[in-house]
């Protein structure tokens, strides 16, 4: 196992003398590495919350979090984060954009410059180079915002809904994409995901979550070979599986 959590712990103060918001209570998960496991529940469950405490950018009140046998406790170049919004720089171009992590990690301009270039050249940015955000589609911007996490090689990749606002061609064209780049990098992908086509699609293992504060109500397999169908009985049967355990779980919200 290489990512593990155990009894992971996280409550937010509450507002105006109200009692603290429980938001994680002794979560425990775990995911071996090479895979692409997403991870879905019902909205507000906790989901970034969980990401955030892995990336090391928010303490968990209690519990571990190791990597490969260490613990995560704070950002480390071993782990990337790709986040809700695509959280990019919004007077910077592309490569500006591409190449901020290598600038912070003092490496030279020369050099992050012909980093980014070949990242553009592969993420299909070639011409947009010195466009801002602005400038770009949706799915350019998150091909510059994966971009910008990978050039800097983390191991363990964390993504939080990065097709969320994506229309649904460009979602499942972008889906190949990470799954190409995924194949070819053989990283480790934690994939938070509202859409439950999309963890059928794209994933090893499902995880689902249950409503707030949150615990892994199951962990699903996803024997299907590459690449899928998406309309298979396999796939169809697996949705509704998911669909059913997060219904349960909306029942106790409304
Ligand atoms: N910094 C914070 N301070 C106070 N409360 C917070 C903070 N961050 C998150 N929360 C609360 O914690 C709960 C979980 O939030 P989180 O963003 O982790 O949920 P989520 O599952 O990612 O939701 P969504 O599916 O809508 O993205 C929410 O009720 C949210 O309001
Ligand atoms: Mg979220």
């Amino acid at each position: 196992m290489s990512l593990s959590l155990t009894g992971i712990h996280k409550s937010f103060p509450g507002e105006n003398g109200a009692p603290p918001l429980k938001v994680l209570a002794g979560l425990d998960c775990a995911v071996e590495a090479g895979r692409l496991v997403s991870v879905v529940g019902p909205s507000g469950c906790g989901k970034t919350t969980l990401l955030r405490i892995i990336a090391g950018l928010e303490p968990a009140d209690r519990g571990r979090v190791l990597w490969q046998g260490a613990a995560l406790a704070g950002p480390s170049r071993r782990v990337g984060m790709v986040f809700q919004q695509y959280a990019l720089l919004p007077w910077r171009s592309t490569l500006g954009n591409i190449e901020l992590g290598l600038e912070m990690a003092g490496l030279e301009r020369d050099q992050r410059r012909a980093a980014a270039r070949e990242y553009v050249e592969a993420f299909g940015l070639a011409g947009f180079e010195h466009s801002f955000p602005h400038q770009l589609s949706g799915g350019m911007q998150q091909r510059v915002a994966i971009a910008r996490t990978l050039i800097l090689k983390p191991e363990l990749v964390l993504m939080d809904e990065p097709f969320g606002s994506l229309d649904s061609q460009t979602r499942d064209a972008m889906q190949e994409f990470l799954l190409s780049l995924w194949q070819q990098r053989q990283d480790t992908i934690v994939f938070v995901t509202h859409n439950v086509d999309e963890a059928v699609f794209l994933s090893d293992e499902i995880l689902v979550l249950s409503r707030r504060p949150a615990r892994v109500l199951a962990r699903l397999e996803v024997p299907q070979a590459r690449p899928r169908d998406r309309t298979s009985p396999a796939s169809n049967d697996l949705r509704r599986q998911i669909l059913s355990l997060l219904k349960q779980e909306q029942v106790g919200l409304v």
